[in-house]
């Protein structure tokens, strides 16, 4: 049964659901008790770095990461939950020595990607809290590969730069457009073990929670669902104007 859900992970799914899954993560943390502080903040950043225009950074957080916060939020998130929790079991092509131990050639690694992700020996002591700014403020571990969350190595997600501008882009194209409220009868669970539906499933999903959005401005959120509709119909490349 291991191997199958190995086998499945590794070729079929490397992007199934996992988006998805953290992307739900991204509405659970910012409904937790700091979460409209972190919405405020990732706003007040972007309306900084976009000089105050909204569809300005609406465009270009698909573009491009200047939010230093926002950078760390996701990346964060990422490491908090590692949706697939173990790695697909990978065979090592060659001897080598880790640690003074000679790992050799033809044996079978698991990685668990949830553990490492929460080492109170590399993170600190707050390993298991979700701490947004972590990456902004412990230069210690912002380093790649940041966590194992996408694996590590030769065989690591080939889409982690594409996850991580998706991820990025929802999270500041939502705060900008949106206030995202609590449903204080409805609360997510964020630990990064118990937040899971079904722990059984190849890609965590979290437990159902409820939670709406709250326009900051209805004709703005118009105007930018108009600016995306455009460049979709266009040729996707709204990009060559801000480049
Ligand atoms: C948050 C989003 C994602 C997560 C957490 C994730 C996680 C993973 C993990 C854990 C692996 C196995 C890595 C290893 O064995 O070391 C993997 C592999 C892979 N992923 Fe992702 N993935 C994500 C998104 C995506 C997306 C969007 C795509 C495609 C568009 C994708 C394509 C792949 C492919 C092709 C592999 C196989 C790489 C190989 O076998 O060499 N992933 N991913
Ligand atoms: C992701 O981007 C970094 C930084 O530009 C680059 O070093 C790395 O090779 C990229 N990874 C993949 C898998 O494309």
């Amino acid at each position: 049964m291991d191997d199958i859900k190995c086998i499945c992970v590794g070729l079929v799914s490397g992007g199934f659901e996992t988006i998805g899954s953290t992307a739900s993560l991204i509405f659970a943390q910012l409904c937790t008790e700091n979460g409209e502080l972190w919405q405020e903040r990732l706003y007040d950043d972007l309306m900084k770095i976009y000089d105050g225009d909204i569809v300005k950074a609406y465009q270009s957080v698909l573009l491009e990461e200047k939010s230093e916060f926002g950078v760390s939020f996701i990346r964060e998130l990422l490491r908090m939950y590692a949706v697939i929790p173990l790695i697909p079991a990978r065979k090592t092509s060659k001897e080598f020595i880790w640690n003074g131990v000679t790992v050799p050639e033809g044996i079978t690694v698991i990685l668990n990607a949830q553990a490492a992700n929460h080492d109170k020996s590399h993170f600190g002591a707050d390993a298991d809290e979700f701490v947004p700014d972590r990456f902004l403020k412990d230069d210690s571990v912002n380093h790649p590969p940041y966590h194992f969350t996408f694996g590590a190595g030769s065989r690591a997600c080939t889409a982690v730069n594409l996850s991580n501008r998706i991820l990025y882009a929802g999270l500041c194209r939502t705060c900008l457009l949106f206030k995202v409220k609590k449903d204080p009868s409805r609360l997510p669970v964020v630990d990064y073990i118990d937040f899971a539906e079904d722990r059984q499933a190849q890609t965590n999903w979290i437990k159902e929670f409820g939670m709406s959005l709250e326009p900051r401005d209805e004709a703005m959120v118009e105007m930018c669902f108009s600016v995306s509709k455009n460049a979709c119909k266009e040729d996707l490349s709204y990009s060559i104007e801000y480049n």
